[in-house]
């Protein structure tokens, strides 16, 4: 499964993605990584690796509009099977999302649909929740809001803060998106016009 992969800062959860498939247990390949932030630390584990990074900056560009297209064209270059969002902190418009219908995924840190948007740590700990973790799934035009292919679910500990919380959820992430990209590789779960689909069953 060819991918791209699009940053926008530390690159934890590319950086998980690489190992596994360096370490031969995601079969898939990291055709590019697309970040709009130059100074995207995650940057240099693609570089390291020789795999071409790419930067496109918002500033550069009118609108989102205009800046969507030229990501798609982008992307597009690379034709990947996935495209894979790994902390992209920006809004993608309806078209694009469209475009990638089927082929773009997201990692969220919250137990979706619980804390859609920024801060999930900190506004899991003001809530009062037990239980806190991350989502992957599919991207639809609402925001956090794409069917989600599968979550990880741990507790919040009494003297848990947003630093704490965030450190144990993300080395989860690390293993969920790591899983949930096997997945798709090898064919076993996919978003059709009925919704989601895994191992021939319709969810
Ligand atoms: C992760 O918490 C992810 O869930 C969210 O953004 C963060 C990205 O972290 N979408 P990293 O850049 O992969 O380390």
């Amino acid at each position: 499964l060819k991918l791209v992969v699009l940053i926008s800062g530390r690159g934890s959860n590319l950086k998980a993605i690489l190992e596994a498939i360096d370490a031969g247990e995601l079969p898939a390949v990291v055709s590019a990584v697309i970040s709009n932030r130059v100074d995207a630390p995650g940057l240099a584990c693609a570089s390291e690796r020789a795999i071409d990074t790419l930067v496109l900056d918002a500033a550069d560009y009118p609108d989102r509009e205009a800046y969507d297209h030229a990501l798609q064209g982008m992307i597009d270059l690379f034709k990947p099977g996935l495209v894979v969002l790994a902390g992209f902190m920006r809004i993608l418009s309806p078209a694009f999302v469209h475009h990638y219908s089927g082929r773009l995924i997201n990692i969220h840190p919250s137990l979706l649909p619980e804390l859609r948007g920024l801060d999930t740590h900190r506004r899991a700990l003001e809530a009062g929740h037990t239980e806190h973790g991350a989502s992957v799934h599919f991207v639809t035009e609402e925001l956090d809001g794409g069917p989600v292919i599968a979550q990880v679910r741990l507790p919040v500990l009494p003297d848990d803060n947003a630093d704490t919380l965030e450190q144990r959820v993300l080395e989860q992430e690390h293993r969920l998106y790591v899983t949930v990209i096997q997945w798709i590789a090898e064919g076993r779960v996919s978003l059709e016009d009925d919704g989601l689909h895994f191992d021939g069953e319709v969810l």
